[in-house]
C-alpha cells in the first residue's frame, strides 16, 4: 500500500495561492478525521488518517474505517456567508467527488441522493458535512474505499452493499496522493464557486450525476417504509418522490434504497 504524504499531495493540486500554507495533518489512527477537524482546524486545513476509531457517517451510522489502504479525508472550508443555497452544499460536494472520480478513469459512477457515491449499484463512498455554529465554517468529511477488499471484512458490520475504487477501476489505481488532491482539486472549484452558484446549472450537473431519477425506490422515514419514483430535486435540494395515487411528494431528509433493476 503507498503512503500518505502531504508534500505529494501538495504537487499535484492545480490552485497556487494558499498551496504551501494548505496544513495537511496526517494520523495512522484518529477517532474520527471530522472531530479532530472540528476541534482543531482553521480554514483551509485538510486532516487524513489511515484509519478511523471511531469514523462516522451520516443519520448518526458508525462509519466502518479500517486500515485498508482506503481515504478518510476531512476539509475545513470557510464560506464569507451563509447563502439561499445553502440546503445544496452537500449534494454539490456530491458531484465534487463524483467529477474527481471520472478525472481519475472511473466510469458508470454516480450520486445517489443526498451524497453517497455508487458504482454498480454499490456504496463506494460517502460524505459527512458539519459545522458547529452558523458562521459559515462546514467540516466536509469524505470516506472513500479504495483498497478495502471483501476478503476478512465479511463480519465488518457495513451495513449496505460496498464496493471499492479497486474494483471500479478498469485501468491501474493512482496512488492515494493523486487520489486525494485530484478531488481536493474539484472541491476546490466547486466550493470557490458556491456562493455565487446559478441554480439551472447546479441541476443539471446534478441529473448529469444523479443515479436515481426516474428510479423506484423505497423511503424510509421515521419508521415508516413508502415505495415510490424519483421525478425530480427542487431547489432547496429536496428529492421529489412520486407515490402511487398521490402527488410528489418532496424530502429533505430520508433514507432512500433503490429497488434493484436486477430484481425486478
Ligand atoms: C455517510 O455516508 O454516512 C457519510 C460517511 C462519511 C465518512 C467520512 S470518513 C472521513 C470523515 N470522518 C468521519 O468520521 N466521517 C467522515
Amino acid at each position: 500500500m503507498n503512503h500518505l504524504n502531504s508534500d505529494m499531495i501538495k504537487q499535484h493540486l492545480n490552485y497556487s495561492d494558499d498551496k504551501r500554507d494548505a496544513k495537511i495533518t496526517l494520523f495512522e489512527s484518529i477517532d474520527s478525521t471530522n472531530s479532530w477537524l472540528l476541534q482543531n482546524g482553521e480554514c483551509g486545513d485538510v486532516c487524513l488518517s489511515e484509519t478511523q476509531t471511531a469514523g462516522r457517517g451520516r443519520r448518526g451510522n458508525q462509519w466502518v474505517s479500517p486500515d485498508a489502504g482506503n481515504i478518510y479525508f476531512s476539509l475545513c472550508y470557510c464560506f464569507e456567508e451563509i447563502t439561499e443555497h445553502w440546503s445544496l452544499l452537500g449534494l454539490l460536494v456530491g458531484i465534487a467527488v463524483a467529477e474527481s472520480l471520472q478525472a481519475l478513469g472511473l466510469r458508470d459512477h454516480g450520486v445517489k441522493w443526498p451524497n453517497d457515491i455508487f458504482w454498480n449499484e454499490k456504496k463506494l463512498g460517502g460524505i459527512l458535512l458539519e459545522s458547529q455554529d452558523q458562521t459559515g465554517r462546514v467540516v466536509i468529511g469524505i470516506g472513500l474505499n479504495v483498497g478495502m477488499q471483501e476478503a476478512g471484512l465479511e463480519q465488518s458490520g457495513i451495513s449496505q452493499p460496498w464496493t471499492s475504487l479497486r474494483s471500479g477501476l478498469k485501468t491501474s489505481l493512482p496512488s492515494r496522493n493523486v487520489i486525494i488532491a485530484t478531488m481536493m482539486n474539484h472541491l476546490r472549484a466547486r466550493l470557490d464557486t458556491f456562493s455565487n452558484l446559478n441554480l439551472e446549472h447546479f441541476l443539471n450537473d446534478w441529473q448529469r450525476w444523479d443515479i436515481l431519477l426516474g428510479k423506484r425506490v423505497i423511503i424510509h422515514q421515521n419508521g415508516t417504509k413508502r415505495s415510490g419514483k424519483v421525478t425530480s430535486l427542487d431547489k432547496h435540494g429536496r428529492i421529489g418522490i412520486l407515490h402511487e395515487k398521490c402527488n410528489i411528494q418532496y424530502y429533505s431528509s430520508a433514507e432512500i434504497k433503490l429497488v434493484s433493476e436486477k430484481n425486478e
